[in-house]
């Protein structure tokens, strides 16, 4: 069976990636500077899918490291999570940023190039498509950037473009993620940010369970429905089944593979409120306030070109996502604070 390395592993989406993969019998490697997880996801790992995964405590930097590893175990295929992801922090540390995000893959990228290992699945984000004219958003919409995290972002994807166009042997795919949210069913791993969270899933969930008064609520007065922000959420474990069909798949297009992986239906912030009232059976006091910089009215994908291509398409719907994120957060979210 393929071997797969997971850089970022023990993070967020790669933990979850981590689990399908074992499930399916791949062998699977993590490189992880543990710069934002914890180490105790190895263990719920096993637990769920009876193999802890092989681990190494590495900054994707380090050369040196990265090639006895690439020696050691042959790897296929490259999954590239690392990287640093609050568009917030960015702007405040862009120095930060572009050195761990874009030095890091050209890091990663060099050592592939050196042990002929030419398969990578990359996260990007629907953040690449800025204030986007045509909603839902489609793979061809154009590209921007406001922030350093976006610019790192849209930079690796021009870099990988440029790779392929250097050497057609290499497999790329580049998968643009709206918002994952949820967790697994278990509710042992999740979403686990440090301090206090930017992004308003696990925000939500600490106002559930008291360890926040309220929410805030960033604007009400946007073009939508109800005035409030509309996204596309996206169930993690649908997401991370994406990164398995685009595994099976890559290669197979002769071009660097570009797609979405969002569901195609926007909700709005009170619609995410009401739905986890619901799922958590609580009250959700909430305070409108000012509009946040940088947000956008709404962002939601067209997720018809993974379907079209990859069989793709998500199957959870708002109100498992809110239960799983909740489970999450009642049974283990806790335990993991970094
Ligand atoms: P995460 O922070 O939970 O996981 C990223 C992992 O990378 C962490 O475990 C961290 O310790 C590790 N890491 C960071 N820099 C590293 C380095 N230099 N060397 C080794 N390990 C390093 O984030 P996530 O939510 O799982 O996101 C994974 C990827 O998906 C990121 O690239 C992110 O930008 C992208 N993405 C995430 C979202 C989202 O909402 N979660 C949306 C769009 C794109
Ligand atoms: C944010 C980032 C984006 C990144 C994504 C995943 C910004 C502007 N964008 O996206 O680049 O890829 O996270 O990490 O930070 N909201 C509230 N109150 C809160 C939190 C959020 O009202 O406390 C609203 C926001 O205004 C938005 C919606 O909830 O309308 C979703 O916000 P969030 O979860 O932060 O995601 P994005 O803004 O889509």
């Amino acid at each position: 069976m393929k071997k797969i390395l997971l850089t970022g592993g023990t993070g967020y989406i790669g933990s979850h990636v981590c689990i399908e993969l074992l499930n399916k019998g791949y062998e699977v490697i993590i490189i992880d500077n543990l710069s934002n997880s914890s180490i105790k996801v190895l263990d719920c790992i096993k637990k769920i899918t009876g193999i802890k995964p092989i681990f190494y405590d590495k900054d994707i930097r380090d050369k040196a490291a990265l090639l006895k590893i690439f020696n050691k175990y042959s790897i296929d295929i490259v999954i590239h999570f690392a990287g640093l992801k609050s568009l917030t922090e960015s702007i405040n540390e862009p120095v930060n940023y572009y050195d761990n995000n874009i030095t890091g893959t050209i890091s990663l990228l060099a050592i592939m190039t050196q042990v002929n290992c030419h398969s990578i699945v990359f996260s990007s984000s629907a953040t690449v498509y800025g204030k986007a004219k045509h909603i839902p958003i489609r793979e061809n919409s154009p590209l921007s950037a406001s922030s350093p995290y976006g610019q790192s972002k849209l930079f690796i994807e021009r870099l990988l473009q440029d790779l392929y166009t250097s050497d057609d042997k290499w497999n790329i795919a580049i998968l643009r993620y709206f918002n994952p949210a949820g967790a697994h069913e278990s509710g042992l791993i999740g979403e686990s940010p440090n301090g206090i969270p930017n992004n308003l899933f696990p925000y939500v969930a600490k106002v559930a369970n008291g360890s926040h008064k309220r929410l805030l609520i960033f604007g009400n007065d946007y073009d939508t429905h109800d005035g409030t922000g509309v996204r596309d959420y996206i169930h993690v474990v649908d997401l991370a089944k994406g990164h398995l069909k685009a595994l099976e798949n890559i290669g197979t297009f002769k071009k660097v593979l570009v797609l979405n992986l969002g569901t195609g239906q926007g909700y709005s912030v009170l619609d995410i409120v009401k739905a986890f009232e619901a799922a958590s059976k609580q009250k959700i006091p909430y305070e409108i306030v000012e509009r946040r910089e940088g947000d956008v009215s709404e962002c939601y994908a067209d997720p018809s070109l993974a379907f079209e291509l990859l069989n793709w398409k998500a199957e959870f719907n708002l109100s498992q996502i809110c239960n799983d994120a909740w489970n999450w957060e009642n049974k283990s979210s806790k335990d993991y604070d970094i």
